[in-house]
């Protein structure tokens, strides 16, 4: 049988229908002719609740959805991830990420073998070497405690331990200063490093595959910078380990293999927060606190593994995302943290989401003809009220919007948190509410304003409203909750992916830009433009390779 695009089921079909009874609906006048609508459209799990009530759905629109989850087989391939398999077709790998926090006793086998004794192998050695670090008994080449960690990795091995890092940092011991440093611009290196005394810096080279360009050239320049200083090569060794699932290229750059810790193919590097990719959080906020963030996380595997769909959070996350792309038409997906120390999490989401499910063509490699993954942006409130929200409130474009609080802040400081939290609660409402014409007019008029000024200046003083969010409120921000909440999104995503019939864990989208930057390194460094560019990058080079000799 020939494979079937999701927008040719009967199930999507009536989905788009059923959006042509809902599009002329206000979300208002659905509060108001339901007083349990709140209730029935929210939900609590591994210490998140979830209120996803102001959205323009109805009950029928959720059991539409379900059906569509349903006719993709979305429970059979939660259950084929949960298992092993290797639905990572493209390059036939499974997708294990819940096997690093899998803090049961189940066994998780990949072909036939089960992986949970490497796992727990690798998390022993952590403990170990963090405790070390943080008791002062590793010490530098020169017999220094070591007092600052510098992360050199790219893309999954930099933004999910530096999220995790920032969100955590009530939790942080004072003696160890965590640094990331990601980008090829030697700007970032520079900046970093700056201040650092080498005898007390530990570098750890975190790259999945050992063969990434930035993190290589940043790692080689960590290593100039620690030599410049101890001299001695053997301090390398003191000064350096790394994460990797490439032991040969790791010994290779002269990192000795007993200090890499291992991860496994089978863990996306968008992903791998969870493995030894997160060493750097384990050692800033401790190994203990560490387990407790995937102990988040497994909760929230077990729920999404176990809870009817109807009753699940990413299930139900993933699918009011697909209603709002693929049939309100919206083309963005705004995340907007209330909580500064979550103001790396809309960027991590961005790589989660966006290399995830950025795809165009189907696993059977059909082109699809429907949109996929939206844009994922955001900023932590209440900094993108005075920025952007104008244009969510009043702009044309439908921009769903999730907001994420806390009840309880780390840092009570005076009523800040009570003022913060009233914005977060404020917006919502008045996204979904709006302001009617004739509630501007009359404040106006209220406020002894001219009739005929009062009529124009309403019409600017008109809110439509109907605009959907989901509210995602925690007691508060602790490692458990945040493993949690990182869990629910990558549970969202592979919902999304499955009713997209995409692989959501390859990322061939990322490398033709890679390859064309190697063949034009060469020719900006030999000063030669030499293979067949378009007009444009050929006359940009050129000129860039003059300006550099001038
Ligand atoms: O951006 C492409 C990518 O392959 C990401 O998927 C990955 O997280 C990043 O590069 C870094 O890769 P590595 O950990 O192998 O250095």
């Amino acid at each position: 049988m020939s494979p079937v695009l999701v927008n040719q089921t009967p199930q999507w079909q009536a989905l788009q229908r059923h959006w042509e009874s809902m599009r002329g609906q206000h979300l208002r006048a659905l509060f108001d002719a339901d007083p349990k609508r709140a209730a029935a459209m929210s939900l609590a799990a591994a210490g998140l609740y979830l209120d996803y009530s102001k959205n323009l759905i109805t009950q029928e629109t959720l059991d539409l959805l379900i059906e569509l989850a349903e006719a993709v087989d979305l429970r059979g391939w939660i259950d084929r991830m949960f298992a092993g398999e290797p639905i990572n077709t493209t390059e036939g790998r499974a997708v294990l990420h819940i096997a690093l926090r899998n803090r049961s006793t189940r066994p998780i086998q990949v072909e036939g073998e089960d992986v949970m004794p490497q796992v727990k192998g690798v998390l022993t050695r952590m403990e170990t070497f963090v405790g070390r670090v943080r008791s002062g008994d590793w010490r530098g080449h020169t017999g220094e405690r070591i007092t600052d960690v510098v992360n050199i990795g790219i893309g999954g091995s930099n933004l999910g331990p530096k999220m995790v890092c920032t969100a955590l940092a009530p939790y942080q011991s004072e003696n160890l200063r965590v640094h990331f440093v990601s980008n090829i611009d030697g700007t970032h290196l520079v900046e970093t490093l700056r201040g650092l005394n080498p005898a007390r810096t530990l570098f750890i080279v975190a790259s999945k595959t050992f063969s990434t360009q930035e993190t290589l050239t940043n790692a080689g320049s960590a290593r100039d910078w620690l030599l410049t200083a101890l001299v001695d090569s053997s301090s390398v060794a003191r000064h350096f380990v790394a994460v990797s699932t490439n032991a040969e290229k790791v010994a290779a750059f002269g990192i000795d293999p007993a200090n890499m810790f291992e991860f496994w193919d089978w863990v996306g590097g968008r992903y791998s927060l969870w493995s030894a990719i997160g060493l750097p959080i384990a050692l800033a906020v401790g190994f203990d606190r560490f387990i407790e963030l995937l102990e988040g996380a497994h909760a929230m595997d077990e729920h999404f593994r176990s809870a009817e769909l109807r009753e699940n959070m990413p299930v139900l996350l993933g699918l009011i995302g697909i209603w709002h792309t693929n049939f309100a038409g919206a083309r963005t997906h705004s995340i907007l943290p209330y909580d500064q120390s979550l103001r790396y999490f809309p960027a991590y989401l961005q790589q989660l989401d966006m290399e995830s499910n950025g795809k165009g063509v189907t696993r059977e490699g059909l082109a699809v003809q429907y949109a996929t993954g939206p844009v994922v942006w955001g900023e932590p409130g209440t900094d993108g009220q005075h920025a952007f929200y104008q244009l969510i409130h009043q702009g044309t474009q439908l921009i769903p919007a999730d907001f994420i609080g806390a009840v309880h802040s780390h840092h009570e400081l005076g009523d800040h948190h009570l003022k913060l939290m009233a914005n977060f609660f404020a917006q919502t409402e008045a996204l979904m509410r709006g302001r009617t014409y004739d509630e501007a007019l009359n404040e106006l008029l209220a406020a002894g304003m001219d009739e005929e000024r009062a009529r124009w200046l309403a019409q600017h003083r008109t809110f439509p409203g109907n605009r959907p969010t989901n509210t995602l409120l925690m007691e508060r921000l602790t490692p458990h909750t945040l493993g949690a909440l990182i869990a629910l999104y990558e549970h969202r995503i592979f919902t999304q992916g499955v009713v997209w019939g995409i692989n959501s864990f390859d990322q061939w989208g990322v490398e033709l830009g890679k390859q064309l930057a190697n063949v034009i390194l060469a020719e900006i460094q030999s000063g030669k433009v030499t293979s067949n560019h378009d007009a444009s990058t050929h006359a940009l080079l050129e000129r860039f390779i003059r300006q550099r000799r001038a």
